[in-house]
C-alpha cells in the first residue's frame, strides 16, 4: 500500500515527496526507495511541503476511496475515467485540506500553496511556471461543491501540465 502510495505520489500527482522520504526513511522498504529513484523522473522530487503526503492519501482514501485507475488517468488524460462519480472527487478535496491547498469548507483554494506541494518535474523537465499553472487554475472556480472545486482544479493543473510539459 506505501509502495503503492509512493508511487503515485511521485508519478501521479506529482506531490511532494522526497521530504517525506528522507524524515521516514526508517519506515520505508528498501523497495519503495527504489520506486522512488525509478520514478523520478516525472515526479516532483524537490520540494518544500513540510507534510506527509503519503499518510495524508492513506487517511483519505480509508473515508473516500479511489481506485488506482482514477489516479492514472488523471496523471495521462488529464481527468478521472468518470466524472459522475463523486467519491473519488472527494478524496481530492480531503488530500487537499489536509495538506493545506484548500480552507476547511473547501472554497478557498491556496495557490501559492499548490505551487509548493506540486513543485517538481513533469517529462523530466522543471516545472518553473508552477506558480503560474497554479494561480491561472484557482482564479475565477465556479464550482459551489468543495469537492467538485477541488477536482476541478486538479483538473486543470493537470491538463495544464500535459499541455505544457508532455507535447513539446
Ligand atoms: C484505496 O484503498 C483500496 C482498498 O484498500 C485499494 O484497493 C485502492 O488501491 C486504494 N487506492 C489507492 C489510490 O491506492
Ligand atoms: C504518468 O504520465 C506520464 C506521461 O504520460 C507517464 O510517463 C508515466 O508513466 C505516468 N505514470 C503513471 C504511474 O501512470
Amino acid at each position: 500500500m506505501t509502495r503503492v502510495l509512493l508511487a503515485i505520489g511521485l508519478t501521479v500527482i506529482t506531490f511532494a515527496l522526497t521530504q517525506s522520504a528522507n524524515t521516514k526513511t526508517s519506515a520505508m522498504p528498501k523497495e519503495a526507495m527504489t520506486t522512488t529513484t525509478m520514478s523520478d523522473q516525472d515526479s516532483s522530487i524537490d520540494n518544500n511541503a513540510d507534510v506527509d503526503v503519503i499518510a495524508v492519501m492513506n487517511a483519505c482514501n480509508e473515508s473516500y476511496r479511489i481506485e488506482m485507475a482514477y489516479l492514472e488517468s488523471l496523471n495521462e488524460s488529464g481527468s478521472f475515467i468518470d466524472e459522475n462519480d463523486k467519491t473519488p472527487k472527494c478524496f481530492i478535496r480531503c488530500v487537499f485540506e489536509n495538506v493545506g491547498i484548500v480552507s476547511e469548507d473547501g472554497m478557498q483554494l491556496n495557490p501559492a500553496r499548490a505551487a509548493v506541494i506540486f513543485a517538481g518535474q513533469r517529462n523530466g523537465k522543471p516545472m518553473d511556471d508552477i506558480g503560474d499553472m497554479t494561480a491561472l487554475c484557482a482564479a475565477d472556480r465556479q464550482e459551489t461543491c468543495p469537492c467538485d472545486r477541488a477536482y476541478k482544479f486538479i483538473r486543470c493543473l493537470m491538463s495544464m501540465e500535459i499541455e505544457r510539459y508532455e507535447k513539446s
